[in-house]
C-alpha cells in the first residue's frame, strides 16, 4: 500500500478526490471484514454497487444505437462471475457504420476546421466532467473490471483527468516547420490530422487506455472509432457521452463494444481507416498488424506484451526494495503489461529479500475490491484466472520453489491467492512467459554483467526497473537495458508526458508525451519558389 499510495500522489496532482455520491456510500459500507489471502470470507460477502449502468449500445454519430444485428453479449462483475449488464454487440455492419459517421466527420463535419483552441477546450470541458463524474465512473471500473476502487478513484480518475488536460494543452501548440533547402524555394511543412483512426484496447486499465489512445488522436484533430475490450465495455461509452455533453461533434468519436476476431478485426482491416492503434498481447498485436498490411497499408502502433525484469542490487535497502518489487508485480492484480515478472536479486540479499517478499505476499489485503484497505481483487476473466493457475502449475511442475500462494480464493469470482516463487531460473517457462497475474517469480544473480545479459533475454522489452543506491550502476543500467522504460528507484511512474512503448516484441511505437502525437499526424512538405521561376 506504502507504495501504491506513493504512485497515486505522483499521479493524483492537484486534483481531489471527491468523496460524495457513489464513492461515499460504498466506502460507507467497507471497512470491515478485510480478508487477507489467508483466510476467504470476505469474498463471499460482497458489496453491491450503488451505481446505475446507464449505456450498453454503441455510441455512433452522437447516437447510442442498438448492434446492427440486434446482438447483444454480457459484461461481468469477476467478483463473482455474474452478468451485470448485455451490451450491444458489435462486428462488420456496425464498424462500416461507426467508420462512416467518423470519415463524414472528418471530411465534411467542424471538427478539423474549428481552431486548435476551440479543440483545447472541448478537451477541457470533457475533463471537468470527467472529473465531476469521477466517484460514478470509478465505481464502475471496479464493477467490471476488479480493480481496487481505491485504486480506480484514487488514481486512475485524477491520472485520465490529467491526460486529458495534458493533450488539451498540446491541441493548439501543433504545428510544422519553414526549412532551409538548398535554392530559391520556401519550404515548410504543414502538421496535418491522419484522419479517421482505428482504436483497440484491452480490459486491465480500460479508462487509463482510453486516454491514452483518444487523448493524442483529438488534440491532432482527427476522428475515431474505438473498440473496446469484450470484458470490460462500459466506462468507455459511459465518458463518451460525457464528450459530447462537452461540446464534441457528433462522429468525432466512435465507440463499438464487441469481440477482436469480429468487431476488432474488421476496425484492423477497414479500408476507410487510416491509422491503427493497438494495446494487448502480442499475438493478437501481430494479427491486426497482417490486417492493416494486407489492407490498406494503414501505419500501426502497437503496445504489447513483457516480462519485465526488476533488479536489486547488494546495496539496496532490502526492505525499500521488497516493498517496490512487491507493488511492481502485484499492482493491478498483476494485470499490466509492465509487471516487473522477473525479480532479480543480487546473491548477498536474496536470502533476506526472499523471506521479507513471501512475508509481504502473505500480508497482501486480497477480497471484494470495493472495501477500503484491499489491496487485490479477482482476475478479469473464467480465461485469465485459469491462464494464471495453470502457469502456476507449470511453475510447480518445473521444480521453481512455491514459497506462497498458488491456488484460488474464495469459491466463487476470480481471486487468486498472492504467489512467490523462488528458485526460478531463466528458462523455465514462467520465467519467460507474460502470466498476468499475481505471481512473483525471484532469480538470483551475482554480478552486474550476467544480470544485464539475463534481463536482455527475452523477446520483450517493455520496462524494467533498477534498485541500486550506485550511480554508476544506475547509469550502466539504463543504457544496457534494452527496454522503452527504465525506472530507477521507482516503478509505474505513468505522468501523461513520459512516454511509454516497447522494444522488440513488446511494441512499435510510443504512447503519451510529445512521442504520442507523431502517431497521428501527417507531414506534408509545400514548396514554393522564392522568384517567378522560368516555367510559369
Ligand atoms: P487480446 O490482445 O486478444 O485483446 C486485446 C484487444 O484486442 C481486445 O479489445 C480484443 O477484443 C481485441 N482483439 C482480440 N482479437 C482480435 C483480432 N483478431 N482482431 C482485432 N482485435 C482483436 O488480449 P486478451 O485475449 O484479452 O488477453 C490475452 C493476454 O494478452 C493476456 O493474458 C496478457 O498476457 C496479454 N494482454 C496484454 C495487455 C497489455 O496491456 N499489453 C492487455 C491485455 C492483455
Ligand atoms: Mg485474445
Amino acid at each position: 500500500m506504502m507504495a501504491a499510495r506513493r504512485l497515486s500522489s505522483l499521479l493524483s496532482r492537484s486534483l481531489s478526490f471527491s468523496s460524495s455520491g457513489a464513492a461515499s456510500l460504498l466506502h460507507s459500507l467497507a471497512g470491515r471484514n478485510i480478508n487477507r489471502f489467508s483466510t476467504a470470507a470476505a469474498v463471499e460477502d460482497l458489496i453491491t454497487p450503488q451505481v446505475p449502468i446507464r449505456y450498453t449500445q454503441h455510441l455512433i454519430n452522437g447516437q447510442f444505437v442498438d448492434a446492427a444485428s440486434g446482438k447483444t453479449f454480457p459484461a461481468y462483475d469477476p467478483r463473482s462471475g455474474e452478468v451485470i449488464a448485455n451490451v450491444a454487440e458489435g462486428d462488420v455492419e456496425d464498424i462500416n457504420r461507426a467508420v462512416s459517421a467518423a470519415r463524414k466527420a472528418f471530411d465534411e463535419g467542424p471538427w478539423p476546421k474549428m481552431t486548435a483552441y476551440e479543440r483545447s477546450r472541448i478537451l477541457l470541458r470533457f475533463a471537468d466532467l470527467v472529473e465531476k463524474h469521477s466517484d460514478e465512473l470509478a465505481a464502475l471500473e471496479t464493477w467490471n473490471n476488479g480493480k481496487p476502487f481505491e485504486q480506480a478513484a484514487k488514481s486512475e480518475l485524477p491520472l485520465f483527468v490529467r491526460l486529458f488536460h495534458y493533450y488539451a494543452g498540446w491541441a493548439d501548440k501543433i504545428h510544422g516547420l519553414t526549412v532551409p533547402a538548398d535554392g530559391d524555394y520556401h519550404v515548410q511543412t504543414l502538421h496535418e490530422p491522419v484522419g479517421v483512426a482505428g482504436q483497440i484496447i484491452p480490459w486491465n486499465f480500460p479508462l487509463i487506455m482510453f486516454a491514452w489512445k483518444v487523448g493524442p488522436a483529438l488534440a491532432c484533430g482527427n476522428t475515431i472509432v474505438l473498440k473496446t475490450a469484450e470484458q470490460t465495455p462500459l466506462t468507455a461509452l459511459l465518458v463518451a457521452k460525457l464528450f459530447h455533453e462537452a461540446g464534441l461533434p457528433k462522429g468525432v468519436l466512435n465507440v463499438v463494444s464487441g469481440y477482436g476476431p469480429t468487431a476488432g478485426a474488421a476496425l484492423a482491416s477497414h479500408m476507410d481507416v487510416d491509422k491503427l492503434a493497438f494495446t494487448g498481447s502480442t499475438d493478437t498485436g501481430k494479427i491486426v498488424l497482417e490486417l492493416a498490411a494486407r489492407s490498406n497499408l494503414k501505419p500501426v502502433t502497437l503496445e504489447l506484451g513483457g516480462k519485465s525484469p526488476f533488479i536489486v542490487f547488494e546495496d539496496a535497502d532490502v526492505d525499500k526494495a521488497v516493498e517496490l518489487a512487491h507493488f511492481a508485480l502485484f499492482f493491478n492484480q498483476g494485470q499490466c503489461c509492465c509487471a516487473g515478472s522477473r525479480t532479480f536479486v543480487h546473491e548477498r540479499v536474496y536470502d533476506e529479500f526472499l523471506e521479507k517478499s513471501k512475508k509481504r505476499a502473505l500480508r497482501r489485503v486480497v477480497g471484494d475490491p470495493f472495501k477500503k484497505g484491499v489491496e487485490q481483487g479477482p482476475q478479469i476473466d473464467g480465461e485469465q484466472f485459469e491462464k494464471v493457475l495453470s502457469y502456476i502449475r507449470s511453475g510447480i511442475e518445473s521444480n521453481a520453489t512455491l514459497e506462497c500462494g498458488g491456488n484460488r480464493l474464495g469459491s466463487k469470482g476470480f481471486f487468486i491467492q498472492p504467489t512467490v516463487f523462488s528458485n526460478v531460473q531463466d528458462d523455465m517457462v514462467i520465467a519467460q512467459d507474460e502470466i498476468f497475474g499475481p505471481v512473483q517469480s525471484i532469480l538470483k544473480f551475482k554480478d552486474i554483467d550476467e544480470v544485464i545479459q539475463r534481463a536482455n533475454r527475452t523477446r520483450y522489452g517493455l520496462a524494467a526497473g533498477v534498485f541500486t543506491k550506485n550511480v554508476d550502476t544506475a547509469n550502466r543500467l539504463m543504457r544496457a537495458l534494452r527496454a522503452g522504460t527504465v525506472w530507477i528507484n521507482c516503478f509505474d511512474v505513468f505522468d501523461a508526458a513520459i512516454p511509454f512503448g516497447g522494444y522488440k516484441m513488446s511494441g512499435i511505437g510510443r504512447e503519451k508525451g510529445i512521442y504520442s502525437l507523431h502517431n497521428y499526424l501527417q507531414v506534408k512538405a509545400v514548396v514554393t519558389p522564392l522568384k517567378n521561376p522560368a516555367w510559369i
